[in-house]
């Protein structure tokens, strides 16, 4: 084990029935480093986020954090650990304010309501969203509620932040903003691991690219590397059309 590996993953497996949605996955993510994990519609992805924070437990393999074994540990244990993360479909509580839903993650760490409230408004500062604290989640536009979302995952207070396709919807400009944000972020220290079909964002905002299809790890390297990839294309492109992918058809969304 390298002495500053974060998020070491050995050869982990789900199988879904006679589906295995993540086949014998090994990765391993480096304290500071931002690592973006891509791969067309069902590959695993989201799958694959779910076996590392503990929503699914491996069929196989195993999962380690900062060096401990943590495949037996609930969500919340890992969340205490440093495990911070979004989910794909966001599920803010619509009739709670900003700031009381970026709280209900402070609570992991103070159990004090003040002091609860205090953390939480530090990081609504910290996402630019401070002004918005008193509105309720059910009227925040879609890029507010992915920043949202975004923030309810530092409030966690991790040294790894998960983001399951924090930009998909937004338009150009808004990615841009969160670009910047994230290398905020990244600039205080934090570590990413992130689902990203954007390329834009891809190559704006990674050390590392990995590349899931129907399960496996078909690639890794460098975003120029991944996307230059033959293999890569065909992935998402399928038998015959390798050679004729662009970028634009590599992304399912606009970039
Ligand atoms: N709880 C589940 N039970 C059964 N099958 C599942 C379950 N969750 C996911 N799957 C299947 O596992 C495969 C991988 O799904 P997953 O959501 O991980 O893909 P993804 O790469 O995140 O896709 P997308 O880009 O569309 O978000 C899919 O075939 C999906 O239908
Ligand atoms: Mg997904």
């Amino acid at each position: 084990m390298s002495a500053a590996a974060l998020l070491e993953v050995d050869r982990v497996s789900k199988q879904f029935g006679g589906l295995r949605a993540v086949a014998d996955v090994s990765l391993t993510v480096r304290a500071g480093e931002i690592v973006s994990l891509i791969g067309p519609n069902g590959a695993g992805k989201t799958t694959f986020f779910n076996l590392l924070t503990g929503q699914l437990a491996p069929s196989s393999g195993q999962v380690r954090f900062r060096g401990q074994a943590i495949n037996a540990l609930p969500p919340h244990a890992r969340a205490r650990l440093g495990m911070g993360r979004t989910f794909q479909i966001a599920k803010p509580l619509v009739a709670l304010n900003a700031l009381e839903n970026v709280m209900i993650g402070s609570f992991l760490h103070e159990a004090r309501l003040g002091a609860a409230r205090d953390k939480a408004m530090a990081v609504l500062e910290r996402v630019g969203m401070a002004h918005l604290a008193a509105r309720r989640a059910g009227e925040l536009t879609l890029s507010e509620r992915r920043r949202l979302e975004v923030a309810r995952a530092l409030a966690l207070e991790p040294q790894i932040v998960l983001l399951d396709e924090v930009m998909a919807g937004l338009n150009q400009s808004e990615v841009g903003h969160e670009i910047e944000l994230l290398h905020g972020l990244h600039a205080q220290g934090l570590t990413f691991l992130i689902i990203e079909h954007n390329l834009k964002v891809v190559r704006a905002f990674s050390d590392r690219v990995v590349v899931l299809d129907r399960g496996a790890l078909i690639a890794e390297g460098t975003a120029d590397e991944i996307l230059n990839s033959p293999a890569v294309v065909q992935a998402y492109l399928g038998q015959g059309h390798v050679g004729s992918g662009t970028e634009a058809a590599l992304s399912p969304e606009p970039i």
